[in-house]
């Protein structure tokens, strides 16, 4: 069986050696492709993927939205707005993984959200997949986005299946002192502008938890603030490797092993 990851630019992805070395450690005849598809190819990829018998594909950045206009989705994708992964089983399924990948990789560290203070750096398409997520689990949401009319109206949304509000990121500092776990979905911090950071270490605490998606590199600047003030911190790969496993498991109906599938990530991180 076939699988690949939709997107442009696509080179990059560490989506096939994750699932290629899933594969191959459960001895199974599958393998996973990397396909660069424009916004416009969009619905003509995922239909000739399904015609070529394709088991499903992840999606990502910039055709997560355009996808959904063709996939059959669960209410929780149309809430969220953007499809990562389709299934083409029965039909052409569209899931979003990237919310449930944030959970189990705070489950991970043992964080259950759950009564738990959030702040949410961020207001695009993965922020909204994992607001949803914590706010449905419990949680109780403060986003904050540079452009602070995309994080009310994300709080907005979110207060549906949860506790939200939105604001702007002028005074940060105010907002990390209130919570328990802080979360960076923001792209600041990311290669090549590694000495970035929306967080220092004297806005944080001992004790406090520092989840930052940014997986390249795989320590920012933001995690080492974050280490420096005693908080514990937890990169990007977790998330990675878990929204990952959870498409496997859709479309084999099999636990994908995690830990084969975190080694492989890191170690093409490392290269
Ligand atoms: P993704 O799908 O990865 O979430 P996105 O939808 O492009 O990507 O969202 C990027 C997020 O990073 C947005 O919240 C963006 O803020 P704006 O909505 O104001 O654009 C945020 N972001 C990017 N660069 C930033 C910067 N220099 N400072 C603060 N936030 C930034």
């Amino acid at each position: 069986m076939i699988y690949g990851v939709i997107g442009n630019p696509i080179e990059h992805s560490l989506s096939p050696v994750m699932h290629n070395a899933a594969f191959r450690h459960l001895g199974m005849d599958c393998a996973y492709h990397a396909f660069r598809v424009t916004l416009e190819d969009v619905a003509d990829a995922i239909l000739g993927a399904k015609a070529l018998g394709f088991g499903g594909l992840n999606v990502t950045i910039p055709l997560k939205e355009g996808a959904l206009e063709i996939v059959n989705a669960d209410p929780l994708v149309k809430e969220i707005g953007a499809v990562n992964t389709i299934d083409f089983k029965n039909g052409i399924n569209g899931y979003n993984t990237d919310g449930i990948g944030a959970k189990r990789a705070l489950e991970e560290h043992d964080i259950n959200v759950k009564g738990k203070r959030v702040l949410l750096m961020g207001a695009g398409g993965a922020a909204r997949a994992i607001a949803f997520q914590l706010a449905h689990d419990g949680a109780g949401l403060i986003i904050a986005n540079r452009t602070a009319s995309r994080a009310v109206k994300l709080a907005q949304d979110v207060r549906r299946v949860g506790d939200a509000i939105g604001t702007d990121m002028d005074d940060l500092a105010t907002l990390v002192k209130k919570v328990d776990i802080l979360i960076n979905t923001t792209s600041v911090g990311m290669h090549p502008d590694m000495d970035k950071t929306l967080v220092t270490a004297d806005m944080m605490r001992p004790g406090m938890v520092v989840f930052d998606i940014v997986y390249n590199p795989i320590e920012t600047r933001l995690l080492k603030e974050g280490r420096r003030a005693g908080a514990l911190a937890i990169d990007g790969v977790n998330m990675l490797v878990q929204q990952g496993a959870e498409s496997f498991k859709i479309w084999t109906g099999q636990e994908a092993p995690v830990k084969v599938m975190e080694d492989a990530v890191r170690c093409a991180l490392k290269r």
